[in-house]
């Protein structure tokens, strides 16, 4: 038998890549390689990469200088693959600026990694000879990918991304998805709870659904009836070992009624969204054609609010757009300040080429842009701490994922994905835990477990009845 070969991936960006990394991993492992956790001692290495701001960007190059010139020290070769939006993006360009890539991947044609592989291998030395795959083929990637060994999945741990929608229709003007990732289309309702039920059968509890435009989610289901996004998340909740659902990333303006309603009805739906609004100023949002304005956002929140009483919201806000007055910077900060959100990314506009807003009148200087972001991230981080402060005594449901830092430590996620920090043995990762929260720092919280799944005989009279019928539900 020949040796394994030695597999480095690296992902930068969004969740999708984390997921199609991970898929880039199963497809490889069914031909000789086996995962290594550095760059240096790999046969194979796949930076999969994002596109979405300049700084994203411009790490992949960095990232290529660096293995160079650890190869060069190391008087050793490496098969380099540059793969996800920046491959789509830039195809050809990388092999000009960055010589030590044999391949190049785009974020729909990985599935075809084997044989572009060995196309790499058979060219050898020859690197002038780059093998660069950016087509949008008409075949379903999905189709092809294998799915993961138990093994990999016991190893990934007991939560899950799993990809239901790609791509992006919407064309906002600062945006590359829409180029890098193509037109949006939805998997199929079977495929989708087929690989849920292999994550559960292997030990995952908790699945995100994930997509750039997640909640214009509009696949077929076996009986060819359309099903929408609520439909998809009661079904996955009904899977076996399945405890948690969450989903992202979504547009408000598909967040329609039906799954409003899902968010009241069930309890697996975990209270957590993340919503991303980009401006407060509705001049700004139609220049970013996001297709709502201030006014269906606040309508919505409070419709959620009124749906899930407990639920928090995260979103993510742009500062700098071109045009941007201090007013409409203005009209952001009250829109946060009138919603209060648990959590929050915001970025300086990053003008990306090819896009609408790239040519458009009054770019915003960097030192406008810069004074913004330090005033929107520090009223973010306030109600973000807030909002941590306020969970203190509270009782919550926790996903215990893995080891802490300490022996004899968990760290587990409340259902607003706060790191939770508790007193376990490693037996319990992959249980639920009824935690009183006791502290609450900056990066986690933590508490005492009163109850749940593995601790049920273990807590006596303090364990809650109504948890033990959830459990057992
Ligand atoms: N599909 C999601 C987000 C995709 S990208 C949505 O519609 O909200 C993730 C975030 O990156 C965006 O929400 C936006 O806040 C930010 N972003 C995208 N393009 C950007 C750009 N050109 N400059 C700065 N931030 C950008
Ligand atoms: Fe980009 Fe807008 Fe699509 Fe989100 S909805 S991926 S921001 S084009
Ligand atoms: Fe980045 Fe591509 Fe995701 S540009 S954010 S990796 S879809």
């Amino acid at each position: 038998m020949t040796e394994p070969r030695k597999l480095y991936v690296r992902s930068f960006g969004c969740q999708m890549n984390v997921y199609d990394a991970q898929r880039m991993t199963d497809t490889l492992a069914g031909h000789g390689y086996v995962e290594t956790d550095t760059a240096d001692d790999a046969d194979l290495v796949i930076l999969n990469t994002c596109h979405i701001r300049e700084k994203a960007a411009e790490k992949v190059y960095s990232e290529l200088g660096r293995l160079r010139k650890s190869q060069e020290e190391a008087g050793r070769r490496q098969m380099v693959a540059v793969a996800g939006c920046v491959a789509q993006a830039e195809g050809a360009e990388i092999l000009k600026r960055a010589r030590s890539v044999d391949l190049v991947v785009g974020p729909q044609s990985y599935h075809k990694l084997p044989e572009l592989i060995a196309q790499a291998e058979a060219r050898g030395s020859n690197r002038r000879a780059g093998i660069v795959e950016t087509e949008f083929p008409v075949e379903d990637k999905f189709d092809f990918l294998p799915p993961p060994s138990r093994a990999a999945i016991a190893k990934r741990g007991p939560t899950a991304f799993v990809t239901v929608q790609e791509g992006c229709d919407k064309f906002c003007t600062f945006c590359v998805v829409p180029y890098t990732r193509g037109a949006e289309v939805s998997r199929p309702v079977a495929r989708i709870l087929d690989e849920v039920i292999r994550l559960a059968d292997g030990g995952v509890r908790e699945v995100t659904l994930i997509g750039q435009n997640v909640n214009g989610y509009h696949g077929v289901d076996a009986g060819g009836r359309d099903v929408g996004l609520a439909e998809l998340v009661r079904r996955v909740a009904q899977i076996p070992g399945i405890a948690r659902v969450r989903y992202t990333t979504s547009h408000p303006r598909d967040m329609d009624d039906d799954l409003i309603a899902a968010h009241r009805d069930m309890p697996a739906l975990m209270p957590y969204l993340h919503l991303p609004v980009q401006s407060g100023s509705n001049r700004i949002l139609a220049a970013m054609n996001r297709r709502h304005d201030r006014e269906l956002f606040f309508a919505i929140v409070e419709k959620v609010r009124a749906a899930r009483p407990d639920i928090a919201f995260s979103s993510d806000f742009i500062v700098g757009f071109p045009g941007e007055t201090d007013e409409d910077f203005a009209d952001t900060m009250d829109l946060v300040e009138k919603v209060g959100f648990a959590g929050a990314f915001s970025f300086k506009y990053s003008s990306r080429p090819g896009t609408p807003a790239a040519s458009m009148d009054g770019q915003v200087p960097e030192d406008v842009k810069s004074a913004r972001i330090h005033a929107l991230q520090a009223l973010l981080d306030r109600q973000k701490a807030a909002f941590d402060a306020a969970c203190r005594g509270r009782r919550f449901e926790i996903l215990l994922e893995k080891p802490g830092r300490f022996p004899g430590q968990l760290i587990g996620r409340s259902p607003y994905l706060q790191s939770v920090v508790v007193e376990a043995p490693v037996e319990a990762i992959g249980t639920l835990a009824l935690v009183d929260v006791r502290e609450v720092s900056t990066k986690s919280l933590s508490g005492d477990i009163i109850g749940g799944e593995f601790f049920a005989g273990n807590v006596g009279e303090k364990r809650s009845a109504r948890q033990s019928e959830k459990v057992e539900a």
